[in-house]
């Protein structure tokens, strides 16, 4: 069976973010995917020291909570990330944990996975699109597959603004983003 994670880079717990990824993890649930979310606030993730060992062992020197979660990213038919907007930007912890998973990028693990994403700020203009991009960065460097949201609001993944179980375009995005990854998914994995 198809499995899609869904990572919630806030350092709160239920917050905007949270609530956005589990909309997207519900529609796609919806569609015969399994799913699961995955808090980072409530993990031990140390920030990457550069020692580069990952480019020879494929493994990182650091013990903590990302043996783990690379394990579950690894396995992951398709993966969503997010996070809420800092400074134009995602999170300390949301990078800390992208960063974290270069082991991945030398077995080429992002190959067929498909890749979404979903930010979230305090202000219309805040930085939810800059945020989603530095994510897009990130999967592309990985060799993922980006998918943004479907059709009709397909522009750029899945944004919100303020309380967004209350924005209805926080909603809306999600479940196209949701549609679309499926709709992928689907497509590469059957047919
Ligand atoms: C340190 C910090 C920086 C922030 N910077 C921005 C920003 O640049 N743009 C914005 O729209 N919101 C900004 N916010 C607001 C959060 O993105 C917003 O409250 C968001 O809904 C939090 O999501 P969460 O509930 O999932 O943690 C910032 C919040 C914090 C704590």
């Amino acid at each position: 069976m198809l499995k899609v994670i869904g990572i919630v880079g806030s350092p709160r717990a239920g917050g905007n973010t949270e609530f956005m990824v589990e909309t997207a993890l519900k529609e796609i649930e919806k569609k015969g995917i399994k799913t699961e979310l995955i808090t980072l606030h409530d993990r031990n993730i140390g920030y990457c020291v550069g020692c580069d060992s990952c480019k020879t062992t494929n493994k990182c020197i650091i013990e903590d909570d990302m043996q783990e979660l690379t394990e579950k990213v690894k396995n992951a038919d398709g993966v969503i990330m997010s996070s809420p907007v800092y400074f134009g930007d995602m999170t300390g912890l949301a990078k800390s944990f992208i960063d974290r998973l270069r082991p991945l990028r030398n077995v080429h693990a992002f190959k067929y996975k498909v890749c979404g994403a979903i930010a979230t700020g305090g202000f219309r203009n805040g930085g939810q699109e800059t945020t989603i991009h530095s994510i897009y960065d990130f999967f592309l460097i990985q060799g993922g597959i980006v998918v943004g949201d479907d059709r009709p609001t397909a522009h750029f993944g899945a944004t919100g603004v303020g309380n967004t179980s209350e924005d209805e375009i926080a909603i809306t995005t999600c479940k196209h983003l949701a549609n679309r990854m499926v709709d992928v998914l689907n497509k590469i994995n059957n047919d």
